[in-house]
């Protein structure tokens, strides 16, 4: 496992205390990050073992860590709203994503869901992924290079790391690809592409969705029931909340404020007709 720190890697500098402020730094031999407290030379950090304290020139001291998926998220460009960690570790837990699956999703956006998914499905995987705006797909690709390196592209195959394909185009409308294993739809009205995904996804295959409001979750449900009971069978609809706990000295106790409705999580399985037809 990698723990040194390598030239034009993406680390944290990260300031004392649970809550210390973090600057997010892509390393490069001769640069230097200046903030209040000072400058600290990349070369400095570059060779360190993760989880090490650098001075800067102030003296203000600074642990250097690679950022987890969901502090990345947090700091990187966004062009559209994201989804944030607590959300996308359900939805990779309820569409239970395996290493080697096929995925497809809609919106890219900004990426945040691409990147998670990247990851979970692994070298051997593919994530395939719609936006109707070319202009947020930019962001999301500058964005997953920036957390991955280079990622495999339909044309360009880098051996162990997943494939990517960003499409440009609208799920409403159809989905080329076949056999999906796993559709997850952040897109605002979901129930416009069942007819797709109908297409798309593979008997026993999970379609998740996930919107704000209750009525899109509703409007989605109806659909099904109405026009698409044989094709798809709802799982559940979940909302997941976060609250934090704060420990000084002998307090214990929750923050005012928690993490509660961000987004529901729709699940449903793709079935497959009876012979005849029923
Ligand atoms: C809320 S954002 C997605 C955010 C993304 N899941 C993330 O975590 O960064 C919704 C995206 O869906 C795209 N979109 C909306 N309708 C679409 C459609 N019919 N087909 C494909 N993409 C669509 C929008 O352009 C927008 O980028």
């Amino acid at each position: 496992m990698l723990t040194r720190i390598e030239s034009d890697e993406l680390v944290h500098l990260v300031e004392s205390g649970a809550k210390g402020r973090r600057y997010q730094v892509v390393l490069q031999p001769g640069s230097c990050f200046s903030f209040a407290h000072g400058v600290v030379a990349h070369d400095d950090v570059i060779g360190l073992e993760e989880g090490s304290t650098v001075n800067s020139s102030l003296g203000e001291q600074l642990v250097v860590l690679r950022p987890t998926l969901g502090e990345y998220i947090a700091k990187m460009r966004k062009g559209s709203q994201i989804i944030y960690a607590k959300d996308i570790a359900a939805i990779l837990s309820l569409a239970d994503i395996f290493p080697g699956a096929r995925v497809l999703e809609a919106g890219t956006g900004s990426g945040a869901l691409t990147i998670a998914l990247l990851r979970a499905v692994g070298s051997e995987g593919e994530v395939i992924s719609y936006d109707t705006r070319r202009e947020f797909q930019e962001i999301a690709e500058k964005n997953i290079e920036t957390f991955f390196g280079k990622v495999r592209s339909a044309a360009d195959a880098h051996a162990g790391k997943p494939r990517l394909i960003l499409k440009e185009g609208d799920v409403y409308e159809g989905i080329e690809e076949q056999g999906l294993d796993r559709v997850i739809l952040d897109v605002s009205e979901p129930w416009r592409a069942l007819h797709s995904v109908e297409q798309a996804l593979r008997g026993g295959g999970i379609l998740v969705c996930y919107n704000p409001t209750v009525l899109q979750i509703y409007k989605l449900s109806r659909r099904i029931e109405l026009r698409y009971g044989r094709s798809f069978r709802v799982m559940g609809i979940y909302e997941v909340g976060v609250r934090e706990w704060e420990i000084k000295g002998r307090s214990m106790r929750p923050q005012h404020r928690a993490i509660v409705h961000t987004g529901f999580i729709f699940v449903a399985r793709r079935l497959v007709p009876m012979r005849d037809g029923r």
